[in-house]
């Protein structure tokens, strides 16, 4: 029997889980840190606070598991992706806020590629829609507008990196400046076809070569730790995104499988093998984690603003005093009563890609209780979710059959129950539905030889839940029309 640790540090908060190779959860702990909004649509967090949580709860966990970080067979780090950090490789004091995935700062950055031309070559090279939710323009708008920062950049004093190079920077004390393909094709400046960082899209997006970290498969023996940190020098056998560190932990190993997490946003991903499909239907092709030599794809759908709508139902409008709640407030009502919700907080991305719209409760009349706005709320997150998946179904080769599901929010049964009624299909909750870390945990697992090989892990996976849709298909549809008029509604004039 071995232990796998996983780090997992997400928008909302730094997690840590200890798990056996069985994949069952032995302790975990979680920690949440500051959000930054400066300015409407700009989002940070600061890096340090970042490293901070993350270190106390691998801490937290291993002290509630018992165990030693002698024991720990390998770790993996699983990260919010895209947000982006530049720090002193001297000092290792970063020289800005991380600027967050959902910040929309660089809109203007985008439009001026736009307009020169570049987003049809972008797009070709990366997979990726030209929007400010990538790492480059972020990064881009640090080296200008920071003191002397381009210049000491170009001088090989900086280093840039998404959090988990940032994590294994740290956890090493400087020794590793490292990412994995799953997280270097969310920069905008990796080329996922010919797996390197591309010539082209740096020089325009104007970023010396100098910051960036060298890139390996997601399972790989990275190096180990400092033995400060844990208390003894644990090795690092896995990096990857969180969301293509899910459709792993899913063991969606085949061309065909997919799944969708439910946190802070929504990110629907489908397995699309050795073959990089191109969408004609709004969605970005990405790299999935790779844990041989073979590269691997995925078809992805990101909706900025999914399991957040419930954090805001409870900050912002104060209809809730925990998010445990919106379960029991939704399902006090039969229906949203005509209320429509959009939570298009920080733009609206896939598959409709409008960075400046605005979220919108439409609908509303005298009858009009919070009851009706948090169903209407949770709904929002599954009509975004089948609004994916519908985009996916009409790309893809082989139909999907069934959606596996993972992230808090799919604890909230009445949501996967709307979510199936929507789809059609099966929704499919497993019984460990920490499928982010676990999947961290078995690229680490696979690295160290823990396991022998991905069919190991696909046997391990376990359904807890079927949700099978029972909604009349004429009434999903019309539900779904509906959503679509109100989308119409929340894009700019
Ligand atoms: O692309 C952003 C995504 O990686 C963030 O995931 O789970 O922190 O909302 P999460």
């Amino acid at each position: 029997m071995a232990y796998l640790l996983a780090l997992d540090q997400g928008t909302s908060s730094s997690r840590t889980i200890v798990f056996r190779d069985s994949g069952e959860i032995i302790a975990s702990a979680q920690q949440e840190f500051t959000q930054h909004f400066p300015q409407p649509g700009w989002v940070e967090h600061d890096a340090n606070e970042l490293w901070s949580s993350q270190l106390a709860t691998a801490r937290a966990a291993l002290a509630k598991a018992g165990i030693n970080a002698a024991d720990i067979a390998a770790l993996g780090i699983t990260n919010q992706r895209e947000t982006t950090i530049v720090w002193e490789r001297a000092t290792g004091r970063p020289i800005f806020n991380a600027i967050v995935w959902q910040d929309r700062r660089t809109e203007a950055l985008c439009d001026r590629l736009r307009a020169d031309g570049l987003a049809a070559a972008i797009r070709r090279k990366t997979g990726l829609i030209l929007d400010p939710y990538f790492s480059a323009t972020k990064l881009n708008w640090i080296l200008n507008q920071v003191d002397g920062a381009r210049a000491r950049a170009a001088r090989g004093e900086l280093a840039f990196g998404t959090v988990d190079s940032w994590l294994a920077w740290n956890l090493t004390g400087g020794r590793l400046h490292v990412t994995d393909v799953s997280n270097a094709a969310r920069t905008m400046l990796w080329n996922i076809h010919e797996g390197c960082w591309d010539q082209d899209l740096l020089a325009w997006l104007d970023i010396p070569p100098e910051v960036l970290p060298e890139v390996h498969p997601s399972s790989h023996q990275y190096g180990a730790t400092d033995a400060q940190w844990l208390g003894a020098a644990v090795p690092i056998a896995g990096i990857a995104g969180d969301q293509q560190s899910a459709l792993f932990g899913q063991a969606c190993f085949e061309p065909g499988m997919a799944k969708n997490t439910y946190g802070t946003g929504c990110f629907m991903l489908l397995n699309t093998g050795t073959q990089c499909a191109d969408s004609q239907h709004g969605l970005i092709s990405t790299a999935a984690c790779q844990s041989d030599a073979t590269r691997q794809y995925a078809l992805e759908g990101s909706v900025f603003v999914g399991g957040a709508v419930v954090q805001w139902l409870r900050d912002g409008l104060k209809a809730i005093n925990s998010t445990a709640e919106v379960e029991a407030l939704a399902g006090s009502v039969p229906d949203s009563g005509g209320v429509v919700f959009v939570p298009a907080f920080t733009g609206l991305g896939a598959p409709y890609w409008v960075p400046s719209a605005k979220g919108a409760i439409l609908g509303l009349s005298r009858g009009t209780t919070q009851a009706h706005i948090a169903r209407a709320a949770l709904e929002g997150i599954a009509f975004q979710s089948a609004a994916l998946l519908q985009a996916m179904m009409r790309d893809a080769a082989t139909p999907i059959t069934e959606l596996r599901v993972d992230g808090g929010a799919c604890a909230n049964s009445l949501l996967l129950q709307f979510q199936a009624d929507l789809l059609g299909i099966p929704v499919l909750r497993p019984q460990v539905t920490e499928t982010t870390a676990l999947g961290a945990a078995y690229l680490a697992g696979l690295a160290a030889g823990v396991y022998r090989d991905r069919q190991q892990l696909a046997a391990q996976w376990r359904v807890e839940r079927v949700f099978e849709p029972s909604m009349d298909r004429a009434q999903a549809q019309e539900r779904m029309h509906s959503w679509e008029r109100a989308i119409s509604q929340v894009h700019p004039v």
